[in-house]
């Protein structure tokens, strides 16, 4: 019997040496070619007969994808760990594991929350930027000043991988660290972070930094009612999804100085538009998606999602599975 060379969707380039990786396994490879993701019409006709697809979280892997990829699809290996971009009850349904890439990004992730968080506190982009414009004339008492990260109290909402992380270089600044999950977590007496209320954690915290996955349960976590709460020293942080914050809500709290700042490496939409208002506010950082942008963790997302693809073409059990299979 003729030996099967499965055919693999990847919507788009990847790291060179998982690329290689590919190219060397007895694969016939679909690799949307632009740097921009596959619109779904096209994301649809790469996918058309695969047996497997390597996606990206800039692509919508739900019921109608899945139809129109067809029954021989065997995996979907996501190099990302959040998989809110998949119908993942639907690829369950049709038997079909999710990979996806967990771990691995946790630091780098965490460093550019620290990052997000300094930036935003000390106005690093607006002062950086008038350095380049020539309105460096002076030093100046007043100028670009901001609140301290240090003795500070912050407020992480999701004590999960990355929520630890950012909590154990916290410990590094001298902050009271307080925490809120759906339970209390068993990493919060080492990492010296209090379990509070989200609402306690609001009205406590001087820099609230979000680490939950984006499910229907945190969809506008952070809205109009709950910025209500936070103080108007406050900045927020978001690292995780750009659905967890209500982005019109938070537009009008920082406009009218409810909250004194945010830092949000994640927006609705992504990318967000040159235009829009959030762009147009003082005391706004917002960069673009860029979390695990290390190259040695792009690097290892890269490669553990060819791990997840090719054991998934082989009918094995993914080594990072992010949906239930017998
Ligand atoms: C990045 O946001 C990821 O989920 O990996």
């Amino acid at each position: 019997m003729a030996k099967e060379h499965p055919l693999v969707a990847v919507t788009r380039r990847l790291p060179e040496p998982a690329m290689r990786r590919l190219q060397e396994a007895d694969l016939v490879l679909r690799v949307w070619p632009e740097s921009a993701p596959p619109p779904p019409g096209d994301l649809a006709a790469l996918a058309a007969g695969c047996h497997g697809i390597l996606c990206l979280l800039t692509d919508r892997i739900d019921a109608a994808f899945l139809d129109a990829a067809g029954p021989s699809l065997r995996v979907v290996s996501q190099m990302a760990v959040g998989v809110d971009n998949i119908d993942l009850a639907a690829c369950t349904a049709r038997g079909i594991p999710v990979g996806h890439t967990p771990g691995v990004l946790t630091e780098a992730t965490a460093d550019l929350t620290l990052a997000l968080m300094l930036a935003t506190a000390r106005r690093l982009v607006a002062a950086a930027a008038d350095v380049k414009a020539g309105k460096w004339t002076t030093w100046d008492p007043l100028g670009w000043v901001g609140p301290d990260l240090h003795s500070s109290t912050v407020g992480i909402v999701g004590l999960g991988r990355i929520g630890a992380a950012v909590a154990r270089r916290l410990s590094g600044f001298g902050v009271e660290v307080l925490y809120h999950n759906r339970r209390p977590s068993l990493m919060a007496e080492e990492l010296g972070a209090a379990y509070v209320s989200f609402d306690e954690l609001l009205r406590r915290s001087d820099f609230v930094t979000l680490h939950c996955p984006y499910t229907s349960a945190t969809h506008h976590l952070v809205n109009a009612e709950t910025l209500a709460l936070m103080k108007p020293s406050a900045i927020l942080v978001n690292t995780s999804r750009g659905g967890v914050v209500d982005q019109e809500a938070l537009c009008a709290a920082l406009a009218a100085g409810k909250i004194a700042g945010a830092g949000l490496d994640v927006t609705t939409p992504e990318p967000l538009p040159a235009d829009h208002p959030l762009l147009t506010l003082p005391n706004v950082v917002v960069l673009p998606h860029i979390g695990s942008a290390s190259l040695p963790t792009r690097l290892l997302m890269a490669n553990m999602a060819v791990d997840n693809l090719l054991v998934g073409l082989e009918g094995g059990r993914l080594p990072h599975c992010a949906n239930p299979m017998p």
